[in-house]
């Protein structure tokens, strides 16, 4: 039997990368998965590679009229709500001298306020011993050029994370946050040139212990453990899948 075996699933920013690599492994541990995305091109690639596994669905996860009409289909269905994987999020570097006061506020709407106000819309329906899961970052924990508001972001989330465990252990729902560290999802190619992209993985893999990235496989398999009754004990927690990155020297 699987670990999710009859659990229903929901997956913000699931239609590439990290959250379509969990959406999948959900699906193969027996959930039944919705998925989320807003950009069409991407919507349209994932509902072919999701056929028959995931439901894929527009919805902005930083919007609540968005957040709260899917939270309406799902209280319509009936079904209830297991386990949510708050993964969908935006990176957007800069020195601080160089902010951009725009993209402050479409990262931390996105990457803030969305997680902030999906847990206000789907806890209550989420049954006992529901799990939910934000995606954090190892920049929550470390300074790096350029990742102030996204480091920022991250760190919010952290916190996040903690409140909703201590709101939420009443009603029985654990909550805790995975941190991958540099992890090949196709992130880092957007926006970038192939010579770009390549400069930057070749540095990240130079500062990184295990001299390598990580995999959206590798981080949904500690997504998966913590959405599971595998980590029945565990609230309010950050997982670190960063290759030593945080924790080695
Ligand atoms: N890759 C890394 O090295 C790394 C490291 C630490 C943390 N993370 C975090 O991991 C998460 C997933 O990132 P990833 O690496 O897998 O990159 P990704 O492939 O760019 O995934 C981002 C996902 O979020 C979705 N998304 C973006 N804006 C959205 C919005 N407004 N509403 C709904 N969905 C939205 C994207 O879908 P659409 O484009 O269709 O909207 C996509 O499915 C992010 O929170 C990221 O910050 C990544």
């Amino acid at each position: 039997m699987g670990k999710l075996q009859n659990r229903i699933a929901l997956v913000t920013g699931g239609t590439t990368g990290i959250g379509l690599a969990t959406a999948k492994l959900f699906a193969e541990e027996g959930a039944k998965v919705t998925v989320t995305g807003t950009n069409p091109r991407t919507l349209e690639a994932a509902r072919s590679e999701l056929r028959g596994i995931a439901r894929v669905v527009a919805s902005d996860a930083g919007s609540e009229a968005d957040i709260a009409s899917l939270a309406d289909s799902f209280a319509r269905d009936g079904t209830g709500l297991d386990v949510l994987f708050l993964n969908a999020g935006i990176v957007k570097t800069a020195p601080i001298a160089q902010l951009d006061e725009a993209a402050f506020d479409e990262s931390f709407r996105i990457n803030v306020k969305g997680p902030l106000l999906a847990i206000k819309h789907f806890s209550p329906l989420m049954r006992p011993g529901g799990s939910i899961v934000l995606t954090g970052s190892i920049v929550g924990q470390t300074g790096i050029v350029g990742g102030s508001v996204y480091s920022a972001t991250k760190a919010a989330i952290r916190s996040l994370g903690r409140t909703a465990a201590a709101e939420l252990a009443e009603a029985k729902i654990r909550v805790n946050v995975v941190s991958p560290g540099p992890t090949d999802s196709g992130v880092i190619e957007k926006g970038a040139t192939a010579e770009q992209s390549e400069a930057t993985k070749r540095a990240l893999i130079e500062r990184s212990p295990q001299r390598r990235l990580g995999t959206s496989e590798e981080v949904a398999r500690a997504v998966l453990f913590l959405a599971s009754d595998d980590a029945s004990f565990i609230t309010g927690a950050e997982l670190m899948v960063d290759g030593g990155w945080t924790g080695v020297r």
